[in-house]
């Protein structure tokens, strides 16, 4: 770990900005503590909640894969709540322990009640000494009190009032942590950010259903969870972008994220701090040293001192789809030494761009071409480019 690395988050000072999320791997002290010990900046234990809405989340299996057939997962769809823990067990041991890691520790706080509640809740909470910063839970996709949430106009009522609120009672700074079950993001981020918002975590899971069992005919889980894992990565890219791009407002991005070059592509489209969740719970802590160690040396190989000296450097290279659409036409050109004549690109052609000549081997009709690159992203081989 190198200096580089450090990172200065809504004031405060992160020794690099890999954070552990929110849910089963920081579900309490111990636990968090291992993501501190691995290598986060900071550690963001599983949602604190009220005596009042403490819920046993369902201990009947509520975590299942998303996969094609048997191949590795590629998402995961959780019906977990918020922490089964009681909030005292939380202030007078858990906390502390969780702090042990070296990690900054941000303080996961359920915001869906009344917003005295959350009041009361982050004063506790902050009363310790040993949270460096609050994340508002108004976004988690299992409870039933969200179902309305992909309502804009509701989701901005209930950051605002929840924001404005815990701003006024506490010190720290205080970050909103968004749903992504919305068709806008930015007006939620822009009233976040006017209610008081540090900064805002983008996002919390996406709403889904876990599939069915077409033997039984049954859910696999049979109520809606929340979906993560390397599936969301684009929904969330799009999201941060846009909130980056539209308001001025430190971001942590959280979704997907399973290698360091995720973390690098999250910080070009404008984060400050990278979160992750699945990863850990498919690969272990360890991925948190990985990831560390990765990053580090990739800003090494770059030259960048800080990450600021590389956030954001993609926002300007996105544009609309008109002036996508209006960049002069490209077309296939095939490698023929790379090529094995494998015809997996043949399948893929719905334009009649590529044959097989008379001798067996791969040709192209440029003239054909549309330059939709479905051939190029199916070669194995790197035997077709756009040109
Ligand atoms: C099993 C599980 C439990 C979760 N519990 C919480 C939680 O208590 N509070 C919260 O804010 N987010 C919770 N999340 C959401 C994660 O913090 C994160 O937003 C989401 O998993 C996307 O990141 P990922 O793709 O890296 O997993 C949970 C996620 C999972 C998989």
């Amino acid at each position: 770990m190198t200096d580089r690395l450090e990172v200065s988050f809504a004031g405060v000072k992160l020794r690099n900005p890999i954070i552990l999320g929110s849910a089963t791997p920081s579900r309490d002290g111990e636990a968090s503590k291992k993501g501190g010990l691995a290598g986060a900046g900071a550690i963001i234990p599983k949602t604190i909640t009220t005596p009042a809405l403490l819920s046993q989340h369902p201990r009947c299996g509520r975590l299942h894969f998303v996969r094609h057939g048997r191949r590795r997962p590629f998402g995961m769809v959780n019906t977990e709540l918020y922490s089964t823990m009681p909030l005292e067990e939380w202030l007078d041991r858990e906390l502390a322990i969780a702090a042990e890691g070296g990690a900054k520790v941000i303080a996961s706080i359920v915001a869906e009640g009344a917003p005295e509640e959350t009041v009361a809740l982050a004063k506790r909470v902050e009363a310790t000494g040993l949270v460096d910063m609050f994340e508002l839970n108004v976004s988690c996709p299992v409870s039933d009190a969200h179902v309305g949430q992909n309502m804009v106009e509701q989701n901005i009522e209930i950051v605002v009032t929840q924001t404005r609120a815990v701003k006024e009672a506490t010190s720290l700074p205080v970050g909103v942590k968004m749903t992504p079950n919305v068709s806008d993001m930015v007006p939620i981020a822009q009233a976040a950010k006017d209610a008081g918002a540090d900064f805002l975590t983008i996002s919390n899971s996406v709403k889904s259903l876990a599939g069915v069992d077409i033997e039984t005919g049954k859910p696999y889980l049979p109520a809606y969870g929340g979906y993560t894992g390397p599936a969301i990565k684009p929904i969330i890219q799009r999201f941060v972008s846009e909130v980056a791009r539209a308001v001025d407002i430190p971001i942590s991005a959280v979704g997907g994220v399973r290698s360091w070059e995720d973390i690098v592509e999250y910080i070009m489209l404008g984060a400050t701090t990278v979160q992750t969740v699945t990863a850990v719970m498919w690969d272990g802590y360890e991925v948190l040293d990985k990831l560390v160690s990765g990053l580090s040396q990739f800003m090494e190989r770059k030259g960048y001192n800080s990450i600021e000296d590389f956030r954001g450097i993609t926002l300007p290279h996105i544009t609309t789809i008109q002036e996508y659409a209006a960049c002069p036409p490209k077309h296939v050109i095939l490698e023929q030494e790379k090529c094995d004549d494998c015809g997996l690109c043949l399948k893929v052609c719905f334009y009649d761009a590529l044959y097989t000549d008379r001798q067996g081997h791969l040709n192209t009709r440029p003239e054909n071409c549309d330059g939709c690159g479905l051939c190029v992203e199916t070669c194995p081989r790197q035997a077709l480019s756009l040109k």
